[in-house]
């Protein structure tokens, strides 16, 4: 199996600051790219603050946190990940963008680099099949905050070589997470069915069924869920959410996927959640209330 010791992110947002936080603190060199350098500083600077928390809980040993912050090496040049044995993609959801990325990746990097996209519900096989190397594709999907949810989709798709898949899997593993092996369906296993379920809350909200609070507290208290599906939209954000389900309901053509009109507003007004102050609820003071475009 190819062993992986340096690793490149693409994009330093709020998954790819994460994934190369996570990939640093295992003990990998991190090469992170940011297309400007007021991105890259802000991609850098969510790292710091996270992993100067855990030092300050008492989770983290400072020097281990100085050993982790000297293996991330920002660059805003793509030739930095020449040396990189696998290269994460975690820029924005746009297929173009994407295969542009990875013709230049192409380019630049050694023959035997495996290359993975974070893609929430892109399809992998069509990622892979642009590339030179489809049969050392996959998908990595990581979840939100990055540094503390366990889970990461490993997305084999038809070209996907089995040694490339067990490279992947055994990387997911030696951050700590624990990975599920999925096919190439579009929201491949947890977008699947929890977008459906966001949708439906908007669904409810829409018909009168409880206010937004209401519902959140509903599924907070009666399930144990962390957040409520209104304050997990925010979260996630809603501009991401709306893509989602434009490629979803592209790709099943089910009603179930496709965004309420509701959500179609808020993402044209720009109340995308917390990354813009507003979205179900507004951010602005010292405890979220809703959202004046939802009173
Ligand atoms: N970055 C790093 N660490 C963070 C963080 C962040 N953004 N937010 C919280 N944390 C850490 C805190 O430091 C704390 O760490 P500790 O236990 O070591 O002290 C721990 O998480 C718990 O944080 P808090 O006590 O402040 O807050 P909560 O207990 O409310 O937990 C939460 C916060 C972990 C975000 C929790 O609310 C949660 O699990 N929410 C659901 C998240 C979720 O569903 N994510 C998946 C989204 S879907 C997705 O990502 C897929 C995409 O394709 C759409």
């Amino acid at each position: 199996m190819a062993e992986i010791r340096r690793v490149g992110v693409v994009g330093a947002g709020l998954m790819g600051s994460g994934i190369a936080q996570v990939s640093a603190g295992a003990g990998y060199e991190t090469v992170v790219r940011e297309v400007e350098q007021g991105f890259l500083d802000r991609g850098m600077a969510r790292i710091t603050k996270t992993l100067d928390r855990a030092v300050a809980k008492d989770k983290l040993g400072a020097a281990e946190r100085d050993a982790a912050v000297g293996r991330l090496h920002p660059t805003l040049d793509l030739a930095d990940f020449a040396e990189c044995d696998l290269v994460i993609e975690a820029i924005t959801e746009n297929l173009g963008a994407k295969h542009e990325l990875f013709g230049a990746l192409g380019e630049v990097c050694g023959e035997s680099a495996v290359f993975a996209s974070n893609t929430s519900s892109l399809s992998i096989t069509e990622l892979a099949a642009r590339t030179d190397r489809p049969d050392r594709f996959v998908g990595l999907h990581f979840f939100s905050p990055v540094p503390v949810m366990p889970l990461v989709e490993v997305i084999r798709c038809g070209q996907t070589s089995d040694e490339t898949f067990d490279c992947a899997f055994a990387f997911a593993e030696s951050l700590g997470k624990s990975p599920i092996a999925c096919g190439d369906n579009t929201g491949f296993v947890v977008n699947r069915l929890l977008v459906p379920y966001m949708l439906d809350a908007i669904r409810a909200y829409e018909s009168g069924v409880a206010s937004i609070p209401d519902i959140d507290k509903g599924l907070r208290l009666g399930c144990g869920y962390p957040m409520g599906p209104f304050t997990l939209g925010d979260f996630v954000g809603l501009d991401t959410l709306y893509h989602i389900t434009g490629i979803m309901y592209e790709e099943y053509k089910e009603a179930r996927f496709a965004s309420p009109p509701l959500l179609r507003r808020m993402h044209l007004a720009g109340y995308h959640g917390r990354k813009t102050g507003k979205g179900f609820y507004d951010y602005s003071g010292d405890e979220p209330v809703v959202s004046d475009f939802v009173k």
